[in-house]
């Protein structure tokens, strides 16, 4: 099967109104939509995506900022999609962001306790199964 990736248009993507624009680079990049949906997080589902975070400091903002607002989740298709989407992603910080990607072109560091950065991208094979069997279980 050709390679799928877990895409989250975060809460403050989907507020500021980036969702089609964020879609739109998906598809101008080439890969493949396979599933989207706008979903409300719940803190059950926030605790599997980001296990690997919990205890860290910004944990619990971080969950605070994913519930403020729908997410929209999306999988996306296409040889090596995983790296692909994180290169259009751009840096975790989108103050430096490269500009051309998602956060260097569409975010900015906001008073917020965390980093808001507009999407998320899973990081690898394993991230991107384990991650579509939480937001997507009938696709696993
Ligand atoms: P993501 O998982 O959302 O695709 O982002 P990432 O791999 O680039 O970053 P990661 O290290 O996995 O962190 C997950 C999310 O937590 C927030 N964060 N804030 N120091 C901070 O304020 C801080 N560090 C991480 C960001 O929203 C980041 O995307
Ligand atoms: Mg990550």
């Amino acid at each position: 099967m050709t390679e799928r990736t877990l895409i989250l248009v975060k809460p403050d993507g989907v507020q500021r109104g980036l969702s089609g624009e964020i879609l739109r680079r998906i598809e101008a990049k080439g890969y493949t939509l396979v599933a989207v949906e706008l979903r409300q997080a719940t803190p059950e589902l926030l605790e599997q995506h980001y296990a690997e975070h919990v205890g860290k400091p910004f944990y619990e903002p971080l969950v605070e900022f994913m519930l403020s607002g729908p997410t929209l989740a999306v999988v996306a298709e296409g040889e090596r999609v995983i790296e692909g989407f994180r290169s259009l992603a751009g840096a975790t910080d989108p103050t430096t962001a490269a500009p051309g990607t998602i956060r260097g072109d569409l975010g900015r560091q906001w008073p917020t306790k965390v980093l808001q950065n507009l999407v998320h991208g899973s990081d690898s094979e394993e991230s991107a199964a384990r991650e579509i069997s939480i937001w997507f279980p009938g696709l696993a």
